[in-house]
Order: C-alpha cells, then sequence, then structure tokens
C-alpha cells in the first residue's frame, strides 16, 4: 500500500532531498507538490521542484505555486543557507514541464476532500499555504489522515532567532493557525511535529553522500572534503548524485561557517520519512501554541507538557530520533533510486 502525500514546501536543498527520498519511496505516491516562499521566493521554489522531478524522469506531478508572502510578516528569504536559487551550488537543467494551473490551497482542499482520510500533509516550509487551506476549508484536519510538520524548537535554540525556527518564523501567524485547528483531533491523528531538538541531530556528512554514489554506482568514488576550494563541483556519473551533492556542499559549507561541523542538518527528509515511516520516531503528546506578541520571541513555538494550560494536547512532537537508522534507511533509499533514474 502507498501512502498518498501532499508536499508543501519552500525547496530548499533539505526539502530537495525530503523530495527525492519520497520519489525513491515504493511506499509512497506524492499526489502534489505546493510550493511557499520561504528558503527562497515561491517561483523558484516550484523552478527547483519541477527541474528536479524532470531531472529524475518522475511521473508528472501536479506541482503547484502558493502564497508568495506569509499572511501579516514581511517575507525573509534565506539565500545564504540555501544558495541563491535555494539549492546550492546545483544549476538543474531548466525544467520544461509547466506549472499547475491551480493554487496551491485548491490543490490542497480538492485532493483531500477527493480522498477523505487517505493523504498525509507534509510541510516542510512555512505553514502558509495550508493556513490560507484552512479558512476555506475549516474541516481539512478532519480530511486529512494525518499532518506532519517540520518546524519550531522546543526545548532547543533556535536557527533563526534565539528561540526561533525558521519555518514558523516566517510566518508564525500561519503556523498559530494551524495549531489552533489541528486541535481536538484524536491521538492517533495528531499532528506529528519535527522540530529543531531532534532534526538538528540529523547530521549529514560527506560520508552519507559517499555512500548514496556508491549505492547509485556512480564513479568516480564521490568526495566532499572540507579542505576543498569552496564550490568544488560534483564530477559524478550519475546526475541525481551529481547535483545532490553540490547542493549539500553548500549547506555543509554553510553549517561548518556557522560552528556547526562539517556538515548539514536534514530536517526535511527526515520529516518526509516520519510522514511514512512514523516509528522511525519517538513521539510525545503536548499542547503547542505560538508566541505571536513576544518583542524577543514572536515565532516561538512553545509545548505545553504538563496539561498547565488545561488544554488537550495538539501535537505529537518527535523526542528521539535514531541518526544512524535513519540514515541507513534514507541513503539506501535514495541510492537506489539514483541508480533506476540517474
Ligand atoms: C527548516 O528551515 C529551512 O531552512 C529548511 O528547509 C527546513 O525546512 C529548518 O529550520
Ligand atoms: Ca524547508
Amino acid at each position: 500500500m502507498k501512502q498518498s502525500i501532499i508536499m508543501d514546501v519552500d525547496t530548499g536543498i533539505d526539502d530537495s532531498l525530503a523530495l527525492l527520498y519520497l520519489l525513491a519511496s515504493d511506499d509512497a505516491e506524492i499526489l502534489a507538490i505546493t510550493c511557499t516562499s520561504g528558503n527562497v521566493p515561491a517561483k523558484q521554489v516550484a523552478i527547483n521542484n519541477l527541474a528536479w522531478l524532470e531531472l529524475c524522469g518522475a511521473p508528472d506531478i501536479e506541482v503547484s505555486l502558493g502564497s508568495e508572502v506569509p499572511v501579516l510578516a514581511p517575507l525573509m528569504t534565506t539565500e545564504e543557507t540555501h544558495g541563491p536559487q535555494g539549492i546550492g551550488y546545483a544549476e538543474l537543467p531548466a525544467p520544461k514541464r509547466s506549472l499547475s494551473k491551480r493554487h496551491a490551497t485548491e490543490v490542497w482542499i480538492d485532493l483531500a476532500r477527493r480522498h477523505p482520510g487517505e493523504i498525509v500533509g507534509l510541510v516542510t516550509g512555512p505553514l502558509t499555504n495550508l493556513s490560507l487551506a484552512l479558512r476555506i476549508e475549516p474541516e481539512l484536519p478532519k480530511l486529512l489522515k494525518r499532518l506532519v510538520v517540520m518546524g519550531g524548537a522546543f526545548n532547543h535554540a533556535g536557527n533563526t532567532l534565539p528561540t526561533t525556527e525558521w519555518n514558523i518564523a516566517v510566518d508564525p501567524e500561519s503556523a498559530k493557525m494551524v495549531f489552533d485547528a489541528f486541535s481536538g483531533l484524536p491521538a492517533d491523528r495528531r499532528p506529528i511535529i519535527c522540530a529543531l531538538d531532534v532534526t538538528e541531530q540529523i547530521e549529514m556528512k560527506p560520508e552519507h553522500i559517499a555512500k548514496i554514489a556508491e549505492i547509485a554506482g556512480s564513479t568516480p568514488v564521490e568526495v566532499i572534503a572540507e579542505s576543498d576550494v569552496d564550490g568544488t563541483l560534483s564530477s559524478a556519473s550519475n546526475k541525481v548524485v551529481k547535483y545532490l551533492s553540490d547542493a549539500v556542499r553548500f549547506y555543509m559549507e554553510f553549517h561548518v561557517s556557522h560552528d556547526q561541523g562539517f556538515l548539514a542538518h536534514m530536517h526535511d527528509p527526515f520529516a518526509a520519512a516520519m510522514a511514512i515511516h512514523p516509528e522511525l520516531g519517538e513521539t510525545k503528546a503536548a499542547t503547542v501554541d505560538v508566541e505571536l506578541a513576544g518583542s524577543l520571541t514572536r515565532g516561538q513555538t512553545v509545548a505545553d507538557w504538563r496539561g498547565m494550560w488545561g488544554r488537550e494536547p495538539n501535537a505529537d512532537i518527535v523526542v528521539k530520533v535514531d541518526p544512524p537508522r535513519f540514515f541507513e534507511h534514507l541513503t539506501q533509499r535514495v541510492g537506489d533510486y539514483a541508480r533506476r533514474v540517474g
């Protein structure tokens, strides 16, 4: 049985690997990719997704443009983290595929109505599109099988401001609206939240890219070395390996320049894996809300672990992960896929 998925993304280096992972997964079917502004503007996000799909010769998955700005906050993007186009040093061939004529909100609503209780919604960017869709169809939380979100930081430092994580910080109003709207669901349908507390443990290292390349049968041996001149491009024979390596190298250079080591936090691929294999993380129920007013803490996700607010839990927060197990799973799938399509 394939798990149907709507991906809402701000592609993004780690969103790119999340996409490759789901394309590689025989137990998943991406019904649509909806694009939001975040890492880079939404139109560029859309181009990136179309380009990856075309590179992989993937099925004709609907790619739809969503909101180009957050509902209230001024847009911020982060080319510094993800590169000028959002995919690091990778320069993917321009896609010939075209964008859907439907807006992202229409796609979310139409698919959820047509497949009630079947679709997992996976959001690895700001929650703008989903919050806009909820205004039109407040029943979305009941129509979806489950929601999986990469976002937030609970007992962990932020990556945007001291207490805020990027996807929430870009559009805090949308995040609050989504957490509120997804309250009151049965325990087995509560949104799964993959926050920095665990996604910063998902450290991709050069050997993981080398492993994907090896499984893909790519030559020569794929080496991303910290001592390389910044921006050194891959000469991998396998095109998926080459562009993935060029993208991830940029992310590793970014992380090392921020004193996090020569590695890349693969937030979004982990969330994608939780969408089809929730056993890859251990969760704990809590009530989550978003600070909108704080002059220092606006955009902070707050988890009430002990029921102090007297509100039912509205989220299953991932509290424990097994990074080696995750990377074994990821590299095998993406490596096999790259061998098939690259
Ligand atoms: C999140 O922010 C983005 O930069 C990444 O793509 C990820 O979704 C991590 O905070
Ligand atoms: Ca993202």
